[in-house]
């Protein structure tokens, strides 16, 4: 046996009404210029508006320039923000787009250089090594998970694909989260958020690594988002529902520490290739993987049945999967998204580049992308 290390180490303030926690822990530890970061769709919202009735005392800027799957550029201007800003701390407000931006704006402003210099994989990757600003995390959606990560992705300016900084010093020092900031998301949002952070849970419980501490994290986070997905979209101000998915998403990412599979994989390269967006690229291709997967560990698939109680065994739990997809709203197929046949290639070859699919059940080649991905068209 080998030895293994684990680590949990976000302080987490959980529940409605966290958000107004904020501005006393910022100003209990000496800060007084913060910036907020977030997308250009809150920016606008009576949301954000709200939030900032909590920070008063705090000389408070915000940057609301993140929006699509953001960009390199995207994190420059935020750290422009907070240098005109002569900020102190960052606050980062939204959905993962925002959070990602967020997590490395800190970095870009009190380093050298682009901001995929700091990506992981640069063949001369330029270390973290400064003191980097506090900073402090509030999820708006339930998916990503991002306010408990320690990477942030990052698109490329020109070939949008995806890049990803990753250092625990990125990690938020302390995460606010406040289900009331999601009773305004949309349903489509809720819906395809809501299949990120399910797709976060059953990938990681899914991946052979061994981590038994995620496997029991994964595995309730999947009977949680279960029982709350289809609730948190038919009802949106259901406060329950939405503090259940919002706790389903941060299980989901301190989960995939042990990390994802082709799913992922698949949705990197929708997201690169087609801009699609994150949760609904999983959702579009969740219930084709997994039929793909279920041959490699059938005893996993009938756990995966058994927490979230439909009944049957783990092929049953495949069938599930596909019909909540439909429930929450999310039809057709890849093709019905506006994926051409043209984008097959592309879409292969960034699939199997991609790092996530080494942790799948079934080892995933290119043959095999191009059999999923013709089979979710
Ligand atoms: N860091 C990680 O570990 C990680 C993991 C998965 C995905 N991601 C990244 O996260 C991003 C996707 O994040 P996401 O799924 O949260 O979507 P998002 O951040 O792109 O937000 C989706 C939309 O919802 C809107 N929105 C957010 N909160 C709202 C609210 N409370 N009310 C109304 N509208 C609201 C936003 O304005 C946006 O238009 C992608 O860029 C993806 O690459 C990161
Ligand atoms: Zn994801």
């Amino acid at each position: 046996m080998t030895i293994s290390g684990f680590n949990f180490p976000t302080p987490i303030q959980f529940g409605p009404g966290a958000r107004k926690l904020v501005g006393p822990h910022l100003q209990e530890r000496g800060f007084k210029r913060p910036l907020i970061v977030t997308d250009k769709g809150l920016g606008a919202l009576p949301v954000l508006a709200e939030f900032k009735t909590h920070l008063a005392g705090l000389d408070v800027a915000v940057f609301s320039g993140v929006f699509g799957n953001p960009t390199c550029n995207q994190v420059m201007d935020g750290a422009a923000a907070y240098k005109a800003h002569g900020a102190d701390c960052v606050i980062g407000f939204g959905g993962g787009a925002a959070l990602d931006v967020a997590k490395v704006v800190g970095v870009a402003a009190t380093h050298e250089g682009d901001i995929l210099d700091y990506v992981w994989d640069h063949p001369q990757v330029r270390p973290i090594v400064n003191a980097l600003p506090y900073f402090v995390a509030l999820p708006t959606t339930s998916g990503t998970g991002s306010e408990v990560g320690r990477s942030s992705v990052v698109s490329e300016n020109d070939t949008h694909l995806k890049r990803v900084v990753f250092s625990p010093k990125i990690l938020a020092r302390t995460v606010f989260a406040d289900p009331e900031l999601t009773l305004g998301l949309p349903a489509a949002v809720t819906a395809a958020t809501g299949m990120d952070a399910l797709t976060h849970n059953i990938e990681s419980y899914l991946s052979p690594a061994y981590h038994p501490l995620c496997d029991g994290i994964a595995l309730e986070g999947v009977r949680i988002a279960a029982a709350a997905l289809l609730t948190a979209v038919r009802e949106p101000g259901n406060l329950q529902a939405r503090s259940d998915m919002m706790m389903a998403s941060m299980m989901g990412a301190i989960a995939f520490q042990k990390d994802l599979g082709a799913v992922h994989s698949c949705a990197h390269a929708l997201g690169a290739v087609c801009d699609l967006h994150h949760g609904l690229a999983n959702a579009l291709m969740i219930d084709t993987v997994m039929a793909w997967n279920y041959e490699a560990a059938p005893a996993k698939f009938d756990e995966l049945a058994h927490v979230c109680h439909i009944g049957g065994d783990g092929k049953g739990f495949v069938s599930w999967l596909k019909q909540l997809k439909v429930s929450v709203g999310i039809t057709g197929g890849l093709a019905s998204h506006g994926v051409k046949p043209e984008h097959l290639p592309r879409l292969i070859e960034i699939a199997t580049a991609d790092m996530c699919h080494q942790t799948n059940p079934r080892p995933c080649i290119a043959s095999d992308f191009k059999q999923l991905f013709e089979a979710a068209m």
